[in-house]
């Protein structure tokens, strides 16, 4: 079976792409497994039973079964800030670049935080943390961003489609043409104006993304002696890619602009799915948001819509534990399903995007695991959805688990970050500060 990701499609091979189902006709009943049901078989009836009992239980399955175990011992991060402008974007907003040193060695990998903070603003601000695809210079336009290093695929073996191992990667140091090329996904000037702080890190610091990228990144750093391979339940690249989300909140924990209570991870994506395995984790992340996260993220993985845990295991086999390699073609033997992901951020706010067009992420069954989740966040005194119709287009619901469904294609817009940033001022109580924000720049909206 083959099937290679190619200019940002997955492209499937044969047998493996006729198998993907776009017809909700034709999508089978399945059984979900309860959140609510210890492993022994016993009800949670309370909260305490909830945090003490299942909430680990589950968090192992995930770790066994899914994305693999994060390695409790710690690497010895360190922080050096490398530049800090009071006077960036016209004025807007300090910029801060910091290198984040994953281990002693100071050639071993490194990741690069670029921080913006609202000008102005009386005292510590919260924070959207959200790594990115291509390199921090990609974001604005903004001259100050480093030009740092970034993977990319061989110009050579780019427009070869023949096979997956002819697509060579490569690392170079970023271009200048390339600045500011996504920023269409990052409505910069409006997070700040709204009162938030923005803390970005390109993924590909910490574990380059393609077969074999992982002797590049951070997991070599915790192989056991003779180790060179993930075991079954080691951790893959989403779970390294998380692991530097709570790296980036390390640091910001030291910021004194910050307000590290209210750090809002985010992501988009295969990033989507890196924030909720974070946010699972890692308590500190006072809300996570999922973008367009998709299969292995928040869309149920028995639905059969869309992609599936097969596709998964084929065209990225380097993102999940080997165990997972098991359900590509047992999906219903998986003790856990992605509702139960969301389940373990409660009580912490949630929120689920989908795109209509982005069928491959399976927006229903994007939607369906955040209802399910619901059930955990009511126990524990929090609201779920509160339904199980799908809204229409444009009709976000926000409860402590939040979710809407936009026109269009898989991407990230500023009509998503908008819900985002509303969510969040919900959430943290801010909406009058969302008005009046810093040195009264903000615009009336
Ligand atoms: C592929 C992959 C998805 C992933 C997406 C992305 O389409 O199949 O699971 O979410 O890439 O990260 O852009």
């Amino acid at each position: 079976m083959r099937a290679f990701y190619f200019l940002g499609v997955t492209v499937l091979a044969g047998t493996l792409a006729a198998q993907i189902n776009y017809d909700e006709s034709k999508v089978a009943p399945y059984t979900l497994p309860d959140p609510l049901v210890l492993a022994s078989g016993t009800r949670v009836a309370s909260a305490s039973v909830w945090y003490k009992q299942r909430r680990p239980e589950i968090l192992r399955l995930f770790e066994t079964h899914v994305y693999g175990r994060t390695p409790a011992t710690h690497a010895r991060t360190s922080f050096t800030v490398v530049s800090v402008d009071k006077n960036a974007l016209g004025g807007k907003a300090i910029r801060k670049q910091v290198r984040v040193h994953f281990s002693a060695e100071k050639d071993g990998p490194k990741m690069d935080l670029l921080v913006y903070v609202p000008a102005g603003a009386r005292g510590r601000v919260p924070v959207f943390l959200d790594a990115n695809f291509a390199g921090n210079h990609t974001l604005n336009k903004d001259p100050g961003i480093r030009l740092g290093e970034v993977w990319v695929r061989d110009e050579a073996s780019r427009n070869d489609p023949r096979a997956k191992e002819l697509v060579k990667h490569v690392r170079q140091v970023a271009k200048e043409e390339a600045r500011g090329s996504t920023a269409s996904r990052w409505p910069l000037e409006e997070i700040l104006a709204r009162g938030y702080a923005l803390a970005t890190f390109c993924y590909q610091d910490v574990e380059p993304d393609f077969a074999g990228g992982m002797r590049y990144g951070v997991r070599p750093l915790f192989f056991r002696a003779a180790q060179t391979e993930p075991g079954p339940e080691d951790w893959g690249a989403i779970g390294a890619w998380a692991w530097g989300l709570s790296r980036a909140a390390d640091y910001l924990q030291t910021d004194k602009d910050i307000d590290a209570k209210k750090i809002v991870v985010m992501g988009h994506s295969r990033l989507g799915k890196t924030a909720l395995w974070a946010g699972a984790q890692d308590a500190r992340f006072a809300i996570v948001i999922s973008n367009d996260s998709g299969e292995g993220g928040a869309a149920l993985s028995r639905r059969n819509f869309g992609e599936t845990v097969k596709v998964l295991n084929t065209s990225f086999p380097h993102w999940f534990c080997a165990n997972y390699r098991q359900y590509s073609d047992h999906v219903d033997r998986l003790p856990v399903d992605q509702h139960m992901l969301l389940a373990l951020i409660a009580p912490r706010p949630v929120y689920v995007a989908s795109a209509v067009e982005d069928r491959w992420a399976d927006p229903r069954g994007e939607f369906l695991a955040a209802v399910a989740a619901g059930k955990v966040y009511e126990l524990l005194g929090k609201q779920g959805l509160g339904t199980d119709q799908m809204p229409g287009l444009h009709q976000p619901i926000m409860k402590t688990i939040g979710y809407h469904i936009r026109a269009g294609k898989h991407d990230v817009t500023t009509y998503d970050w908008e819900q985002y940033l509303t969510f969040a001022d919900q959430q943290f109580g801010m909406a009058s500060r969302a008005r009046h924000g810093a040195k009264g720049r903000i615009a009336d909206r």
